[in-house]
């Protein structure tokens, strides 16, 4: 049920009035009749935007049910024009390069002001050149307007003016006049919704069609999104045809389903998953390097049993010698596991215990499938000289429970839901000549479409993960909401997560290098274009655009998260640098390097396996080729991994890689060196991370700039 955020502070609007039931209505609901309603006493039906195939100015109110039952609707939303230069700001540039893609209609012809025009397929246009939205036919183009202004250097936008005094129930609505600023003057800000509760707010969208035209997909990357999905499906169907006939019993068999889309990492991983070492290295430089810690201590959960005294040794002369990791998946303890066409899947939450070697090699020493519990005996411990399959399960139900936090937590909620809390609060609370508006835009861009389908095709009911994963069916909300209450500002900024992990400095740690020198390149971008506006601190404590949009972020889209260490004001300037320096850093390359790895580490579904159809085993010596072919997936399951994987996790055709979108959001040529001397940077990175791969058995390429994109667009 999508409801509306509780508003809170000075700088918010005023709470909502509650609707039928008591439900307070969010925010677009309410003003859409009410701003309509008084509208309409002045300007007539005619303008009040009701016709439902051209949306001009209009802006309707939403039938609260539609979102509720995901009903696809395909009204209109209107959206906010951006600004031109307000004369005497100190945001000195041109109109913002972020321009509104306003509707048209199915199969008219369509122009964009760039020159470029043609039939548009769907509402929702943006045009084929410069994927700016265009204007039907005979619909004047609108352009960028002077805001009003409050106080120098502060754009007040209309739409806030008109809601604000409606909300505050003042009978008289401000005149209109000039019909040019209607759309502005009706386009509320994207409103929060509720997607669960606990969870990061999001857009409030029901399905993609209910997004602003400029959050959209570009047509040629929806045509791409939706055609690699369907032959993702046609590939999975073959797959279900071709092995129908065949056996399900040896390892071996996983070979009937790998073809297709794979990649030449995914055939290395085939061949050597079974090693204890290509094991170690994926907590260091896998899809998922974000567990990983060195020990300080061995870990209160690790019961060693008597007869086990040489092993608590081994663990204590490597915790001496500083070379001893764990990676503890207690975060999945307890949470609800799938029922998965009638038959119930299993969690586990195990712990492994790791030693890095002279060489640099991480290799696992003893594996807890399950913590202890008062209410059963002691959990076996796995070692790597157990019997050979008992070891290779106790290995695959660490790699499934690193497939759950991967994709939950340090995935989905950790760059997506996050990237999105950015975009939305974005989009609510800067005007679009604001400098950091222009800073962050490029690194926004399809984040919204991206996680409304995620949350309508892979996370939602009948979705991927209640069809193939074993934490789907409602273990996955669980999941995620645990993970919120843990999520600290800290582990978001590599400086700090990696040295509280006790990774800096760690030989072969990959991710690590690499991501602390992208943070330090987009700190010294992102400073570099905030000296140029903000020239002391004291500018940015008087920034109230600025402070709310902090404050919208951490208390309303994370939830409280002031409680866990975000700021929830700027009191410099480096307060404010660092935290964008998270921002940019989160939506590029911390996604890059989080997603990019799929299709290499998921591809070969044992390495990774979605689901676990058994329980964990409680004896080594029971435990069976049956056993291991019984508890990995199914043939339908590993199909559906192998797709889903590939969807998300290849190449995006149309990826803008880091630094080098193509719009200029800032016409000062001093932001434009700055952005110049960031993309120099990137470009000496990219070729000490070619050099070094080059001399790599397995070359790491997540955090290459040439491979990350832009924003979360996948
Ligand atoms: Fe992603």
């Amino acid at each position: 049920m999508l409801s509306a955020s509780p508003r809170r502070g000075p700088l918010h609007r005023p709470t909502a009035p509650l609707g039928p039931g008591g439900t307070a209505l969010p925010h677009n609901r309410l003003c859409g009749s009410q701003v309509r309603a008084s509208l309409g006493r002045g300007l007539g039906a005619s303008q009040s935007g009701e016709e439902g195939g051209d949306a001009g100015p209009s802006l309707k109110a939403r039938d609260p049910r539609s979102l509720d039952t995901g009903r696809r609707r395909r009204e209109a939303r209107p959206i906010r024009l951006p600004s031109p230069k307000p004369p005497g700001l100190p945001w000195a540039a041109t109109a913002s390069a972020w321009p509104p893609g306003p509707h048209s209609s199915p199969g008219r012809t369509t122009a964009c002001s760039c020159g470029w025009s043609g039939r548009a397929a769907r509402r929702s246009w943006s045009c084929s050149c410069c994927r700016r939205g265009a204007s039907p036919p005979g619909r004047k183009q609108r352009t960028g307007r002077v805001p009003e202004t409050s106080r120098e250097g502060t754009e007040r936008k209309t739409s806030d003016i008109l809601v604000t005094t409606h909300l505050q129930g003042l009978s008289v609505v401000p005149p209109i006049t000039d019909l040019d600023t209607l759309p502005e003057a009706l386009s509320p800000s994207p409103s929060w919704a509720t997607w669960k509760e606990g969870l990061p707010l999001t857009i409030a969208a029901g399905c993609e069609d209910d997004l602003p035209a400029n959050m959209r997909f570009h047509e040629e990357k929806r045509l791409d999104f939706e055609w690699t999905l369907k032959a993702g499906t046609l590939e999975t169907v073959l797959k279900r045809v071709y092995t129908l006939l065949g056996s399900w019993n040896r390892l071996e068999d996983f070979d009937h389903i790998f073809w297709g889309q794979k990649s030449t990492l995914s055939e290395k991983v085939r061949q050597r998953w079974q090693d204890d070492e290509l094991f170690g290295y994926q907590f260091l430089n896998g899809t998922n390097p974000m567990l990983l810690r060195r020990c300080t201590s061995l870990p209160s959960r690790l019961v060693l049993p008597s007869g086990m005294e040489e092993l608590r040794a081994q663990l204590e002369e490597e915790l001496q010698d500083s070379s001893l990791f764990e990676a503890d998946f207690i975060l999945l303890d307890g949470i609800p596991a799938n029922v998965i066409r009638g038959e119930k899947q299993y969690l586990a939450a195990p712990l492994v215990m790791l030693k890095m070697d002279t060489s640099g090699k991480l290799l696992p020493m003893v594996i807890q499938i399950q913590p202890p519990s008062s209410s059963s005996p002691t959990p076996p411990l796995f070692l790597p000289s157990d019997p050979p399959l008992a070891w290779l399960l106790a290995k695959s139900w660490v790699r499934n429970s690193d497939f759950q936090l991967h994709q939950l937590q340090y995935h989905l909620l950790n760059t997506h839901l996050l990237a999105e809390v950015i975009a939305v609060a974005t989009m609510r609370c800067l005007p679009g000549l604001h400098p950091v508006f222009k800073l962050l835009i490029p690194h926004i861009h399809y984040t919204m479409e991206i996680n409304t389908r995620a949350r309508t095709q892979l996370i939602s009911e009948g979705g991927i993960f209640e069809k193939a994963v074993s934490t789907g069916g409602g273990g996955h909300v669980h999941v995620l909401r645990r993970a919120l209450a843990q999520l600290t500002y800290c582990s978001l900024c590599p400086p700090n997560d990696l040295a509280e992990r006790g990774l800096l400095g760690t030989p072969g740690a990959l991710y690590a290098c690499d991501a602390l020198r992208l943070w330090e390149i987009t700190a010294r971008y992102v400073e570099g274009i905030i000296h140029l506006f903000y020239r002391g601190d004291d500018v940015v404590r008087g920034d109230a655009e600025l402070q709310a949009w902090c404050r919208e972020i951490t208390e309303v889209g994370l939830c409280q998260a002031q409680n866990r260490g975000f700021p929830i004001s700027f009191q410099s300037q480096n307060q404010l640098c660092h935290f964008l320096t998270m921002c940019v850093f989160t939506c590029t390359a911390q996604h890059g390097a989080i997603n990019q790895g799929q299709l290499d580490w998921y591809a070969w579904v044992p390495n990774a396996p979605c689901t676990m159809r058994m329980p964990p085993p409680t004896t080594k010596e029971d435990v069976t080729m049956a056993t291991v072919m019984g508890s990995l997936p199914d043939v339908q399951q590993a199909c559906l991994q192998m797709t889903i994987t590939w969807h998300l996790g290849r190449r995006q055709p149309d990826m803008v890689p880091l630094g080098h979108h193509k719009e200029k959001y800032f016409s000062d040529p001093k932001a434009k060196s700055v952005l110049n001397q960031f993309q120099t940077d990137l470009e000496n990175l990219e070729r000490e991370i070619t050099d070094r791969n080059e001399q790599l058995d397995l070359p790491y390429e997540y955090l290459k700039p040439s491979l990350i994109e832009n924003s979360v667009t996948i």
